[in-house]
């Protein structure tokens, strides 16, 4: 019998896209498989060969608090290891997604061997999570940024505001590309079908560099506003007066030239966005 790929978090926003491209494989949520738990026996694991982890603690200024980081420590990078030790006991290949916030944000474009740089607890608890992945020989991390897919999201946040005729304030000082979730999940099955090498891959959409306030303009435009609701404000302006806010690298453009040398080539996110907005 042909071994089955497993997916955790599968109803979080990378966890629907999953859906499509692995209709067959076994999807699990944190009610049907909590990954913090003990889940060693969880399963009959020689059953599997692939996990791919899509379950993850992502509330970023949450995970400042005193609360947050105890459960951010345990989903990123504590369960992680659990996976990990999984996979290595049962010979599964393990896909774990890594985040551009591993980094502080100094280097305007980052490659898969940047050391570690994290700003906050959410970045650090992920770049654990890196850590001990990739010390198993069967492993993807999968790195990605400004994620965007059926769920809560900055694109879906300023179409919202778009609708109510709001003016947003929104920044311009953090610059990145947008990742549709759709192109992580086919990414994932590219690497896996074609065998590529095991490691580290950089994925997020193709195209140029651009702030959050261009890209809210960007998504004011397609949905019939003027650009010129949206004002430009640095971060500083953005978050005076507000704490709990966790520190965000200013610089998330991931270097593609890894993946597009296996042959994958991820959208440019303008097209993705304008087939996104529509949908
Ligand atoms: N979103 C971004 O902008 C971004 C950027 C870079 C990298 N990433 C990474 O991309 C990956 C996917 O992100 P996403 O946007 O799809 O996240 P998401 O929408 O927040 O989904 C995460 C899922 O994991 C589940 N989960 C949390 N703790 C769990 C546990 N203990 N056991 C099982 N499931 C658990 C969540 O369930 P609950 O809803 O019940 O908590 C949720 O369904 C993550 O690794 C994230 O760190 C995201």
């Amino acid at each position: 019998m042909a071994k089955r790929i497993l997916i955790t978090g599968a109803d979080g926003q990378l966890g629907r896209a999953l859906r499509e491209v692995y209709p067959n494989a076994e999807f699990t949520t944190r009610e049907s498989l909590d990954i913090s738990s003990d889940i060693s026996n969880a399963r009959e694991w020689s059953e599997y060969s692939v996990i791919i982890n899509a379950a993850a603690y992502t509330s970023v200024d949450m995970a400042e608090t005193s609360k947050g980081r105890i459960t951010a420590w345990q989903v990123n990078a504590v369960a992680t290891a659990s996976l990990c030790r999984i996979a290595l006991q049962y010979a599964i290949t393990i896909v774990n997604i890594s985040s551009d916030y591993v980094f502080d944000g100094a280097q305007k474009l980052h490659s898969e061997d940047e050391l570690f740089s994290p700003l906050g607890v959410y970045g650090q608890t992920k770049a654990a999570g890196d850590i001990v992945v990739s010390t198993i020989a069967r492993h993807y991390i999968i790195r990605t940024s400004w994620v965007v897919g059926d769920g809560t999201n900055f694109v879906r946040t300023m179409q919202s505001l778009a609708e109510k005729n709001i003016k947003p304030s929104v920044v311009n000082d953090q610059i990145g590309r947008l990742t549709f979730t759709s192109d992580i999940a086919k990414s994932i099955q590219y690497l896996l079908d074609t065998s590529s090498p095991y490691g580290t891959y950089n994925v997020t959409n193709e195209g140029e560099s651009v702030s959050w306030a261009d890209l809210a303009k960007e998504i004011y435009i397609l949905c019939g506003r003027s650009s010129d609701d949206v004002t430009p404000v640095t971060t500083a302006q953005y978050y005076n007066g507000k704490t709990g806010i966790a520190p965000r690298p200013l610089h998330s453009t991931l270097n593609l030239a890894k993946i597009k040398a296996t042959g994958f080539n991820p959208r440019n996110w303008k097209e993705a966005l304008r087939e996104y907005l529509v949908n």
